[in-house]
């Protein structure tokens, strides 16, 4: 008997790699996506609110996108057209999706859990951490009702963003502070996991020969062919961000993790650092788990596997 999907709601900038998260997200027969929320981050809100309706609707899933917020809790966002491209899909055109849900992501986030049992809703952030902070910070004792909260966020080393921190971490710091204290268990997809998510040519190959997929596992190979490689990797590739945290949910085999203290720099040059103890030498307690070791191979396979189901 197959494990009953988990409820989950899912907030995103999409951004190509969030494009691929949420075809996974559709596509995985653990999860069971009952809410898609945006914001603005690696596009402006009127690009990431599009994108996620036309990603969902090209899968013809009915499943509720609804607006959130097109800033940060302090300060604005900043794009990151030089990996997304100016359209945030990489160039790549998909059909207008169905219309959003009105509402605000926030209410929407929070009248999920309200209606949800105990520690039953794991909250996916892919983008800024704004939507899913606000609903928490506005309502805690929400926090009650999630199972888990899993982050694309962060860095133990190197950002990507500044030297110091990583693009989401840095998007929206104070959201991500509220979500590290919020008391709920936090799964960390950091860069130096995601950098093991390598998009590389022969990987897009692959994923292309893939026979049976539909028109979404197309659109999501001419995507990832359209990401530009990363000076980071030496032009061999690019990491594919956004679905590991989405694939922690449903294949956690493919992951190492431990359990770390997590804190956010706020402040100064380094503003959006995460500070990651891996070995306790703080003395703080533990608020967070941190994948750290990825089978690649068996995730792009899973990848593979699991988009060709979507039509
Ligand atoms: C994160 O930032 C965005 O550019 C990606 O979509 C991902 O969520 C990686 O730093
Ligand atoms: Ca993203």
């Amino acid at each position: 008997m197959p494990a009953t999907p988990r409820p989950v709601l899912l907030d995103c900038d999409p951004g190509t790699d969030d494009a691929v998260a949420l075809w996974l997200a559709l596509a995985a027969p653990g999860i069971d996506l009952q809410l898609v929320t945006v914001a603005g981050g690696n596009v402006g809100l009127e690009r990431t609110l599009p994108n996620a309706r036309a990603v969902l609707g090209l899968a013809g899933a009915g499943v509720p996108v609804v607006a959130g917020a097109d800033r940060p809790l302090v300060g604005r966002f900043r794009s990151e057209t030089r990996v997304h491209g100016m359209d945030g899909l990489g160039g790549v055109t998909l059909p207008e999706g169905p219309p959003a849900t009105p509402g605000l992501a926030a209410d929407a986030i929070r009248a999920r859990l309200r209606a949800a049992a105990a520690e039953s809703v794991t909250l996916v952030g892919l983008g800024p951490a704004t939507n899913l902070a606000l609903a928490l910070a506005a309502e805690p004792d929400l926090a009650g009702r999630v199972a888990e909260i899993v982050l694309m966020t962060g860095a133990v080393g190197e950002g990507n963003w500044s030297s110091a921190a990583e693009f989401n971490a840095a998007m929206d710091p104070e959201a991500l502070a509220i979500l590290l204290a919020c008391g709920r268990p936090v799964t960390l997809a950091t860069l130096d996991l995601t950098a093991q998510a390598l998009v590389t040519p022969a990987r897009v190959a692959a994923l292309r020969a893939v026979s049976g997929g539909g028109r979404c596992l197309a659109a999501a190979v001419e995507i990832l062919a359209a990401i530009p490689p990363s000076r980071r990797f030496e032009h061999r590739g690019v990491p594919l961000h956004d679905p590991c945290a989405v694939m922690w949910l449903v294949a956690p085999e493919l992951f190492t993790h431990r359990a770390v203290t997590a804190s956010v720099v706020l402040d100064g040059a380094d503003r959006g650092r995460t500070r990651i103890d891996r070995w306790g030498r703080d003395g703080a307690p533990a608020n967070a788990r941190l994948l750290e070791g990825l089978d690649a191979e068996g995730f792009f396979a899973a990848l593979g596997m699991m988009l060709k189901e979507l039509k």
